[in-house]
């Protein structure tokens, strides 16, 4: 059966990406002599496709990103270790996470540089938004982040509401 078929709920671990490592070289960097923020931006996208796709069982879309966090630069020789997984699905689009630590593989010391929210929509055969299976949030972690995605969503129709209703009435 294929995954597009299944209605039971999946679990967040399906379909999630635990460690993609990318070694930072002299040729990643910015003017600051930080990794360029393009290249970690493009990683998340992908990987971030790559997990929507898993989960749903269709062709996705970045439909949005909700927001992309830059908590501290990486720099030359760090490795890069992403995780990226579905915090929530609604109808036919969803969050995904993706979490981004900076490791010195010699010592082990690891920081967390980027946070960004993703959403994805599936598309059917005619390139539609279609319906995708639930996710299973299981563990507390995963439930804090089904959560909170929802008060994202929420904040985005909102604002778009707003914007709407504004600009309607400067026409
Ligand atoms: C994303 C896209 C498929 C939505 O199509 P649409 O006809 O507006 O779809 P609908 O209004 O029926 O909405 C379908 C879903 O998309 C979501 N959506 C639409 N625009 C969105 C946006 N800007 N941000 C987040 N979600 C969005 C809706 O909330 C809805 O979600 P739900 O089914 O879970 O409730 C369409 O706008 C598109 O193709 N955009 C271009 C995508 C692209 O080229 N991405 C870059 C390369 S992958």
């Amino acid at each position: 059966m294929q995954i597009s078929e299944v209605s039971a709920p999946r679990p967040v671990s399906a379909s999630a990406i635990e460690g993609h490592v990318y070694k930072v070289f002299p040729s990643d960097l910015n003017a600051h002599y930080s990794v360029f923020g393009g290249l970690i931006m493009s990683t998340c996208d992908r990987l971030a496709l790559v997990v929507a796709e898993r989960h749903s069982g269709h062709s996705c879309v970045t439909a949005s990103v909700d927001s992309f966090h830059f908590l501290a630069p990486a720099k030359d020789g760090d490795t890069l270790i992403f995780k990226a997984a579905v915090n929530r699905t609604f109808r036919s689009s969803m969050e995904i996470g993706v979490k981004v630590m900076a490791e010195n593989s010699y010592t082990g010391e690891a920081r967390h540089i980027v946070s960004a929210y993703l959403t994805f929509v599936a598309l059917d055969g005619a390139k539609k938004p279609v319906p995708v299976v639930d996710v299973l949030p299981e563990t507390a972690l995963q439930k804090r982040r089904y959560d909170e995605a929802e008060i994202r969503r929420n904040s985005r129709l909102e604002t778009r509401e707003k914007l709407n209703a504004r600009r309607g009435s400067d026409a």
